[in-house]
């Protein structure tokens, strides 16, 4: 199986929709319409598998040293596959040849970040992150999920 790792392009969005949005109705993902997947496609990076998109992630910078990955997701059927951590390699490198220190993301699946390296952390030393996409969050007031962080310099 060859998994290869590349940028979002127009073609990508409505597989990239689909991917998200069966996430978002479990409730582990946030909802991204196809508007603003188009708008923020520069940020995205998806898997493929023989042609066939099985994965994404992306990138949004925090602050000029933070970048979080957001909407990682792997189709069911590729899951444990090695695909998931190809992805947030490809991201680790993008952040990297920015410069960006550190890379950090809000998860639930804290055991597959540690085995890439990141560590858990108390989500408020991330305040920049509460002004991005927290406030249309429905769990803002209520979030369960793990903040988990890893240095790259
Ligand atoms: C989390 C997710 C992205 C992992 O992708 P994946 O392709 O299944 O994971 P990989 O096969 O690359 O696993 C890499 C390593 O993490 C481990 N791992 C993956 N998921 C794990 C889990 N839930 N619990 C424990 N270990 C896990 C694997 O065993 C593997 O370990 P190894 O390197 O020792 O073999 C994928 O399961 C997914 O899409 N989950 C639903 C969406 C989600 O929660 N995304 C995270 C939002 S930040």
């Amino acid at each position: 199986m060859t998994v290869v790792c590349r940028k979002a392009n127009v073609d990508d969005v409505n597989t990239l929709f689909e991917i998200i949005e069966g996430y978002a109705e479990k409730g582990i993902m946030l909802p991204r319409s196809k508007e603003v997947l188009a708008r923020q496609l520069k940020t995205f990076v998806v898997a493929e598998v023989d042609g066939e998109m099985v994965g994404c992630g992306s990138l949004t910078l925090l602050g000029p040293e933070l970048v979080e990955i957001r909407s990682l997701g792997i189709t069911e059927g590729y899951k444990g596959m090695g695909i998931g951590k190809k992805l947030v390699t490809f991201l680790t490198e993008e952040a990297k040849a920015q410069k960006i220190p550190k890379i950090m993301a809000l998860t639930y699946e804290i055991a597959f970040f540690e085995k890439n390296g990141f560590s858990v952390v108390p989500k408020e030393i991330f305040p920049e992150k509460v002004w991005k996409d927290c406030v249309h969050c429905k769990k803002q007031h209520c979030c369960d999920e793990i903040a988990v962080l890893k240095r790259l310099d």
